[in-house]
């Protein structure tokens, strides 16, 4: 099959042949239609996360597929040749990924694709929708609450602005100036443009008793806990990328979390089902298969509003 790999961490990467995965016990093996790139692919790929989970080399990324049922390995049920499905990758291991023709991805974490949903925009929600629910619930929010979302329009914060929406709170979107109306359409009650504005001055300014919560997306670490300071006391600031100063909060009883993906993946299903009625597709802008450099190129940019998805045939 071909697939895209790295035999390094930090190394560019190409399409080559590669042996077809032997479904394991608990595996279906998927013909992959569609997959997505995320900066965590980026992140896989450049080694920052070698300390947290295991790694395989050569290495395919890729987190999120949409395809159809080529074989069903041993112990599973539920599935069957031929069937439409999505998933993702749940296990704490990298390099076994999506960015190739054929992909092993454990039963446990692939559903029927709904038939509302192409490939593509079902490839481009499992990880950072299930990433935003993990954000949004450490929140904790309530139907007034005031929330900063830094990096509203990006992969997480396409559904992290919507889910802020959901719970009836403002959301307050730190995006730039082109991606206002997208924030906007995704449910953000205010715009703030980093671009141009302090940030941190625009939100004092909008909400002079503090807010209840920031979310995190971005790890830009000196705007986070600039940010943070306008959290007020009894409030939480919820990262996704980077641990918050847990105690330089708690000493102002904020509480830090950092969170992930892992946290909500018991609520696939359960997501799943909320689109695209409840919950809005992101804007998603499709490369084919050979175009993978490009699109990679365009993630590590960070300037993406929405998800991007590689399309095989
Ligand atoms: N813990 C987990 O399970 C998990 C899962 C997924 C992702 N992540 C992490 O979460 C982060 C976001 O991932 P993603 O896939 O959503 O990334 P992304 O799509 O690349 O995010 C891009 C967004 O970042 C914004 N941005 C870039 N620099 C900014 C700045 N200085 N201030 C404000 N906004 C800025 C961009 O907005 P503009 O174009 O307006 O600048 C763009 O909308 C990454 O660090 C990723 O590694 C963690």
């Amino acid at each position: 099959m071909r697939a895209f790999a790295t035999d390094g961490f930090g190394q560019a990467g190409n399409i080559r042949a590669l042996p077809v995965p032997d479904p394991g016990e608990g595996e279906v093996l998927v013909r992959i239609k569609a997959a997505s790139i995320s900066m965590t692919d980026l992140s896989v790929m450049a080694g920052h996360l070698k300390d947290y989970m295991e790694h395989v080399f050569p290495l395919i990324p890729g987190i999120d597929a949409s395809g159809v049922v080529e074989q069903v390995g041993p112990g599973v049920t539920g599935f069957r040749q031929g069937e439409e499905v999505f998933g993702f990758e749940s296990r704490q291991v990298m390099g076994r990924g999506t960015w190739a023709e054929l992909g092993a991805l454990p039963s446990t974490s692939l559903m029927p694709k709904p038939s509302s949903l192409d490939h593509h925009e079902a490839a481009v929600l499992p990880h950072c929708a299930l990433t935003a629910v993990a954000a949004v619930d450490a929140a904790g929010l309530g139907p007034d609450s005031l929330t900063v979302l830094l990096v509203a329009t990006g992969g997480v914060g396409s559904f992290a602005t919507q889910l802020v929406a959901k719970a009836g709170g403002c959301g307050i979107a730190i995006t730039r100036p082109e991606y206002g109306d997208y924030a906007r359409s995704l449910g953000a009650t205010d715009v703030i443009d980093y671009t141009t504005m302090d940030p941190v001055a625009a939100v004092r300014e909008l909400c002079p008793e503090g807010v209840d919560a920031l979310i995190d997306m971005a790890g830009v670490p000196e705007l986070t806990s600039a940010l943070a300071a306008e959290v007020h006391p009894g409030g939480k600031v919820v990262s996704v990328v980077m641990a918050p100063d847990v105690e330089a909060l708690a000493a102002r009883h904020v509480e830090g979390l950092l969170t992930s993906r892992w946290a909500a993946q018991h609520r696939f299903g359960e997501i799943t089902e909320l689109f695209p009625e409840s919950l809005k597709l992101p804007a998603i802008q499709t490369f084919p298969f050979e175009d993978v450099g490009a699109a990679i190129a365009l993630q590590a940019t960070r300037h993406v509003h929405g998800k991007l998805a590689i399309v095989l045939t």
